[in-house]
């Protein structure tokens, strides 16, 4: 009907998390808010972890990111609605060698399936990365993960990201599933 306005997209071209000249490389973005994980969150964080990826976390094992040092999670949420739509989380952890020396361990990455392709695992990866780095009381030398080897949109992700298969780890998950053991060299400041 003439005169009648378009239906708002879904993706919105703003994004105030990052700097300008990537907002405008970007052609589908959505809004988001990026905090920490804290205690109230406990219940909605594990919703969405179990709903977004094949394994199960115990409250302990979530509750590490916000008791332990070394350990950080960060979650996006749509500016405007507050849903979460992403999850990253991981710790640094001393070079058994070299003291001196911390590695970043990405230990949960995850985005909403209808929020996934408009930046957000990148968001979130890069800016853990940046924190790892700038919390951990040594040098943060590099970056892994580990990622099952079937899953073939999350390695495209990470090599995107600059990481390289390292390690093929057999029965990593469940005795069953191979992992491959990635890292990077350079991690993000952003
Ligand atoms: C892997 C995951 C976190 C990526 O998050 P995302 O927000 O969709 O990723 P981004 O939009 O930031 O993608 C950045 C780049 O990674 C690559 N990429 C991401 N998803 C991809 C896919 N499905 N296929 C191919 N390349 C992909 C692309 O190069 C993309 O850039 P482009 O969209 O400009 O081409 C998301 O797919 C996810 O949550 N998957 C399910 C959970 C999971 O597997 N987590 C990882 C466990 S180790």
């Amino acid at each position: 009907m003439e005169g009648r306005q378009q239906q708002q997209p879904v993706f919105l071209p703003l994004l105030p998390l990052v700097p300008d000249e990537e907002i405008e490389q970007r052609s589908r973005v959505l809004r988001i808010r990026i905090d920490s994980f804290c205690t109230r969150d406990l219940d909605a964080v594990r919703q969405f972890l179990s709903n977004n990826l094949p394994l199960t976390y115990s409250n302990s094992f979530l509750l590490q990111f916000i008791t332990a040092r070394e350990s950080r999670m960060l979650i996006a949420r749509h500016a405007s609605t507050d849903a979460i739509v992403g999850i990253v989380g991981g710790r640094f952890v001393h070079s058994l060698a070299d003291r001196r020396i911390c590695h970043g361990h990405i230990m949960i990455l995850a985005v909403a399936e209808q929020c996934r392709r408009s930046g957000v695992g990148r968001i979130l990866l890069q800016k853990l990365e940046s924190k790892l780095r700038s919390s951990a009381s040594a040098t943060v030398k590099t970056s892994f993960l580990e990622v099952s080897h079937t899953n073939a949109a999350a390695i495209k992700f990470y090599q995107n990201e600059g990481y390289s298969i390292e390690k093929r780890e057999k029965g990593y998950y469940n005795g069953k599933v191979d992992a491959l053991i990635m890292r990077k060299y350079s991690l993000a400041t952003v």
